[in-house]
């Protein structure tokens, strides 16, 4: 298995394997995946984002199309080109870049796309599947997640994961991933948010723990128990003098502190992060070959 015998769960080997999967099975699907990646505005991460999604896109030889908009689109506008999309029997997944413009309702556009293109697993219809354990389309890094935890052997079945965070887009969707009864899963899921009264009572007991807050360094060694299984999907900006941009880019997680606890870790970056395309890959093609939906 990946890069079995380290410690650090290596996100970047286990999402070029992916890749290489989609490529053999691209090989027996007589359709061409087709992603239509959707940016409004000029929000300087996005650009960054969707510029790599697209890259991967070429990559491997989707078809994949990029809607620049400017950022003053209205909302009308912005659902009709979903409209257009997702009767373009070309395209089978459809992204829009969040965030959205603040005059634009996120709920309304993300109901807007065709839940059965919707490869980012933001749909309701996605995230009401998900919860009661029904086929869909996952969101890309908590599928990714899961790849990582599945693909380095990790035991979930009756183990105590706590997830740091409750965002619609990591905390409550690998929850729902987790809880599931199934081989993979079977874990019992605690959620801790900013309301949550002492962590370290929940972090302390966790055989695994997820880390999604945006709070750079925020897990220390001292909150978890020996053997923990650590994934950190923080990227944080911290400053740096030391280097030459003056920042540098770290986790949830005190890595230095929580590494010699832990069994297995994930280093930011080159963890989770990488992941998340890959994911978005893999549910495009499974979109085109009707793996989800027919
Ligand atoms: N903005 C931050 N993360 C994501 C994501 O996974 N998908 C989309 N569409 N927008 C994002």
């Amino acid at each position: 298995m990946a890069n079995s015998n380290s410690k650090i769960i290596d996100g970047k080997l286990i999402s070029s394997q992916i890749i290489e999967e989609i490529k053999t099975e691209l090989k027996t699907l007589a359709v061409k995946p087709g992603l239509a990646l959707i940016l409004a505005g000029n929000n300087p991460a996005s650009e960054i984002y969707v510029r790599n999604k697209e890259k991967k896109c070429k990559e491997l030889g989707y078809y994949s199309i990029v809607e620049r908009l400017d950022k003053a689109i209205s909302e009308a506008q912005l659902l009709d080109l979903i409209d257009k999309l997702n009767k373009d029997s070309k395209i089978h997944g459809i992204l829009v870049q969040f965030p959205l413009p603040k005059h634009i309702s996120e709920m309304n556009v993300l109901e807007a796309v065709d839940y059965r293109k919707d490869v980012d697993g933001f749909h309701p219809i996605n995230s009401g599947r998900l919860v009661i354990g029904e086929k869909c389309f996952l969101p890309c890094t908590p599928a990714g997640i899961h790849e990582l935890l599945k693909r380095r052997k990790v035991q979930t079945s009756g183990k105590n994961v706590v997830v740091l965070g409750r965002s619609n887009i990591v905390g409550k969707p690998i929850a729902g991933i987790l809880m599931q009864k199934n081989k993979n899963a079977n874990a019992t899921v605690t959620i801790c948010h900013s309301a949550t009264e002492n962590i370290s009572d929940y972090t302390k007991r966790a055989d695994i723990i997820i880390a999604a807050i945006g709070k750079a360094n925020f897990l220390k060694g001292d909150m978890v128990k020996n053997g923990v299984v650590i994934v950190d999907v923080g990227i944080n900006r911290i400053e740096d003098k030391a280097s030459e941009k003056g920042y540098k880019i770290v986790g949830d997680i005190d890595f230095d502190e929580c590494y010699p606890k832990a069994s297995l870790i994930t280093p930011v970056p080159g963890g989770v992060g990488p992941m998340t395309i890959a994911m978005l890959m893999k549910n495009t093609l499974d979109s085109a070959a009707k793996k989800i939906y027919n």
